[in-house]
Parts: C-alpha cells; structure tokens; sequence
C-alpha cells in the first residue's frame, strides 16, 4: 500500500519549529556547538571510528565536479572472514551518531553474523556538509539536499567499500528508522543489484485560557522570552503540540535518551500531572507546566523553554528545508477526532511559506515519482516494521506488499522501538519481531551466496 502516505507522516510535525533562519550563520554556528554537545554525550556506549569519503556534490549531472567529504562510521570488530556481511545504516536527519547510538539492534547481531557495522551520515546534516559554513547560506547551495543524492552517496559509498578485495561478494542489508526507514526501503527499490536486503522500521490539547495574561504565563512556564503577541501565542501553542506528538513518538518502556531524557512510559508520566478534571485557569495551566516538564526538563537543568526549539537535542537543520521540497507530509487535526485545535490542511499557504523562507516551491509528487507509491508490489526483500504506539504508524506500510517485501507489526512498539538494543522491559511483540528480523536477513544472506556461487 500506500509508500506516500507513509511519508505523509514521518517527523515532519518534529522539527517545524526549526524553520527560522536557516540562512543565517549564526544559526549554523549553534548547529555546530550543539554538535559538540551531543557527541559528548553519546561518546559513550558503542565504540566505532570515523571516516570519510570524498563525494560529488551533484551525481546526476556531467557540468558539476564540486566534491566534498562524507562522514561514515565504521567498525569491522566482528569481520572474521572475507566477504562478511556488511550491515549497513542509512543515515536519516541529523548527526550519524545519534543514530549509531540509537540503533542498538545492529550491534547486537553484528557478532551473530560476524558483519562488518557502517553507519552513513546523510548529506546536509552532522559534519557531512557539501559547502562547509556556506551549505545552508542560499537556494544555490542547499538545493542538492535531496534523497535522490543522498541515496547516490549511500550507493558510491557501498561500491567504494565493495571494491576492497575482502568485501568483494558481501552481501550487503541496509537498515533505517523513520526517513532513514524510508531511504533503505528505496535503496532496495532502486538499487536492488547493489543491496541485498533491508530492515527498515518504523516507520489533551485543552482549550487554553491564555486571556488570563501572557505575563503570567512567560513567568510562571520560565519561558526564555515573554509572549508578547498573538504571533507568540501561536508559536507557543504550537510548541506544546509538537511535545505532546514527540512524547507518543519515543513512548518507550523504559528510560531512554533519544529526543530528549526521559523516563520509561513518559506518557505516563506526564498524563499523572494531569488527572484532576475540575482543574481550571492557572491551577490547569500550572498542572500542564508540570506534565510537560517530564519532555523539557527530566534532568532538571532547563534553565528556561525555548519555544524556537522544541528538541534542544535533535540537530535536523536541513528537515524544514526537505519538508518544503520532496518530503510533503500533509499533517492536520480537526479538534473533533482529535486532542488538538483544528489546523486543517493546506497545501497552498504551505507552498507559501516554503517560497518566503527558502525560495523554493515543494513537489509534492516527486516521491511518488521518483520511488513508487501505490503499486509497490515488485519490492522484494524488505521488511517494514511498524509499532502501532508510534503516531507515525498511521502512515506506515501495514500490509504485505510481496512475498518477500513483509509487514511487522509491534502492537506495543513506539518509533523504531524494534532497531533499538535489547531491554529487560521490551514487551514480548519487539523481541519476536527482532526475531523475524534475524530469520529474514539470514535468509537473505543465503539467497545471494548461493547465487554468488552458481557464477563461478
Ligand atoms: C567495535 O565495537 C566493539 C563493541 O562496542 C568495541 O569493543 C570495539 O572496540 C569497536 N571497534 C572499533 C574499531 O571501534
Ligand atoms: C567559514 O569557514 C571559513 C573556512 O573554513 C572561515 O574562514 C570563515 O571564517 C567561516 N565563516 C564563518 C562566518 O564562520
Ligand atoms: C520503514 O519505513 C516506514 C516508512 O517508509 C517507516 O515508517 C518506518 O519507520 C521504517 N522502519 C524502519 C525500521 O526503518
Ligand atoms: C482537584 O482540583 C480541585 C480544584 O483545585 C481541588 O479542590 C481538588 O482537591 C483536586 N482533587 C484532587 C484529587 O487533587
Ligand atoms: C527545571 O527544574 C529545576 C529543578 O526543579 C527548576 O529549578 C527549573 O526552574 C526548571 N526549569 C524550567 C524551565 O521549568
Ligand atoms: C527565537 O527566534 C526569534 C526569531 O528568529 C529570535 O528573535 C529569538 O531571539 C529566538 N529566541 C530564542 C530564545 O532563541
Ligand atoms: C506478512 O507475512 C509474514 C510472513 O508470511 C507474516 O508472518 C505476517 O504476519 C504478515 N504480515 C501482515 C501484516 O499480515
């Protein structure tokens, strides 16, 4: 079914909050220091050395020769014999080690398969940038930020691994969360010669009395700075809601640090704040401050909420700039069926904002185009995972396309909880689903090494 309404869904509502100033160099400065910070902070479960590879900037034209360099991550701890499988993950929006850190399911089978582990980062985010401090500086260096060129680097980059002696007849399984989810599915789609296989996952808006004074409301949230009109009250509104989608995204049963830190269940944790119905006024408002500090202040350490940024800790500088492009993924609510104020759709004020902040007008056909989108049943060796907690599942690829192109469902699952490393509290759907996902890439490495031998 449908692989468009699969990206209709996935993390746009994250990272919209973004969106200002994406010309600026101040803002890429901050993009670099908040960098530093993260790479402090996942220094320390898996171990991993980087590398780079010298890149095109544009592969689809003969007039372009810019190049640049193109961090991957690569351990070969594993590797006993020539032509090991190489496992690989296509890296999504943001720094690769984020998702090296998050992705505990491939280290923990990378033993079992004796597989060598690279992680690639996506064009445009972490430190791969095509034009240094000047990548996000105009339209005229931006504008090959696209998945078409980055599933073209993953490519040169298997192919440049491939032309070692040792890796020669490995078979290679990619593997993706979210929009990583997405570009492994269509690597295979596209690239069915280069890649053998691919694992790719997951893929109470109460009406606010806000008339009761913005002042009390800066001052009492300790907001950064004060609401001053209606236009911040939008964008405070609109903050809350991301936190209230992002809380459901990482839902998970026990305490992890993927979006933000936070405890097991955080849900449950905020919705505890929140169960007194005859709570009105700023009692109410008091009682959601606390809730949602459960997202924005785990640690203690918020010094004050920063409504320019509901995820402090994701770095998806370039997501606004895709969303506006390729990556159209209609997100709306009605207030009736839903938790939240009706915001209906519209595309044409989107393509309005998208032309003021980037000059550039989204296409929203060109994924269908480009990748297929309602016929997708000549997909093979594919598993789509998809955990039904996970809001972004309502666009995932839910039914059996072929025989080999499989759905998994994780009733309990949140976003990509299956690609994550094993914890006492995963409930019994991911560990079964982690063990199709081992049955399915065995049987894939088979089928190409018997393939392999029948040519010599
Ligand atoms: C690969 O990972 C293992 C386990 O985390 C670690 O012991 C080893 O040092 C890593 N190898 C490299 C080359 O980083
Ligand atoms: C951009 O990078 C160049 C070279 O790396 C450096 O000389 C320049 O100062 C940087 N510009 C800004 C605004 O950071
Ligand atoms: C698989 O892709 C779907 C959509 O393409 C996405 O929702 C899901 O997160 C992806 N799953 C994985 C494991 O990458
Ligand atoms: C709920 O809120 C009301 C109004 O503030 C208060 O009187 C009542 O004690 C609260 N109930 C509980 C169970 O905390
Ligand atoms: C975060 O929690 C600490 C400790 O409770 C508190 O001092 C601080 O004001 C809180 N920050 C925000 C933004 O609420
Ligand atoms: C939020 O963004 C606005 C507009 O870009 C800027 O003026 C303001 O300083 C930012 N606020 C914070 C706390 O960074
Ligand atoms: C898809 O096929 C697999 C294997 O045949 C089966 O286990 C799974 O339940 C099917 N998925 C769906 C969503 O029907």
């Amino acid at each position: 079914m449908e692989l468009y309404n699969i990206l209709i869904l996935i993390f746009v509502a994250l990272w919209q909050p973004a969106t200002q100033h994406i010309f600026s160099n101040k803002f890429y400065e901050n993009y670099q220091s908040q960098l530093r910070t993260q790479n402090e902070i996942h220094s320390a479960k898996y171990k991993y050395e980087i590398k780079t590879i010298n890149m095109p900037v544009d592969h689809f034209s003969f007039s372009k020769l810019d190049t640049f360099k193109l961090r991957y991550l690569i351990n070969n701890t594993w590797q006993k014999e020539d032509n090991a499988p190489i496992f690989f993950y296509t890296g999504n929006e943001g720094n690769i080690e984020t998702f090296a850190q998050n992705t505990g399911f491939m280290w923990e089978i990378a033993p079992e398969f004796k597989a060598l582990l690279i992680f690639a980062e996506h064009r445009y985010y972490g430190e791969s940038m095509p034009y240094g401090n000047k990548s996000y500086a105009d339209i005229s260096h931006l504008g090959y930020l696209t998945s078409q060129q980055a599933l073209a680097d993953y490519v040169d980059l298997i192919e440049y691994l491939r032309s070692e002696p040792q890796y020669k007849h490995s078979p290679v399984i990619v593997f993706g969360g979210s929009y990583g989810g997405m570009l492994s599915a269509w690597m295979r789609m596209k690239y069915p010669h280069i890649i053998q296989g691919v694992l790719n996952s997951s893929n109470y808006y109460s009406a606010f009395m806000i008339d009761k004074g913005k002042e009390w409301l800066s001052d009492d949230w300790k907001l950064c700075q004060p609401l001053k009109n209606a236009n911040d009250v939008k964008q405070f509104k609109s903050y809350l809601k991301d936190i209230y989608t992002n809380l459901a995204v990482v839902n998970y049963p026990y305490k992890a640090n993927f979006l933000a830190p936070l405890p097991a269940y955080p849900v449950n944790a905020v919705c505890k704040h929140l169960t007194n119905e005859s709570l009105t006024g700023t009692e109410l408002l008091t009682a959601v401050h606390k809730a949602i500090n459960i997202f924005t202040n785990y640690t203690s350490e918020t010094k004050c909420l920063n409504l320019n940024n509901s995820i402090p800790q994701l770095d998806a500088i370039g997501w606004p700039f895709q969303s506006c492009t390729e990556m159209v993924m209609p997100i709306c609510s009605d207030g009736i069926n839903d938790m939240f104020e009706p915001n209906p759709w519209n595309l044409d004020e989107y393509s309005k904002d998208c032309i003021k902040q980037y000059s550039v007008k989204p296409q929203s056909n060109l994924v269908c185009e480009q990748y297929g989108c309602k016929d997708l049943s000549t997909a093979t060796n594919i598993v789509f995972s998809n955990g039904l907690v996970d809001p972004w599942s309502s666009g995932g690829v839910l039914q059996n396309l072929s025989s080999s192109a499989i759905a998994i469902i994780i009733p309990e699952g949140a976003h990509h909880l299956d690609l994550r490393s094993s914890e006492p509290n995963d409930p019994y759907s991911v560990i079964l689903a982690r063990k199709f996902h081992r049955y399915f890439i065995k049987q894939w490495i088979k089928e190409y090494r018997e393939k392999e031998e029948k040519h010599y």
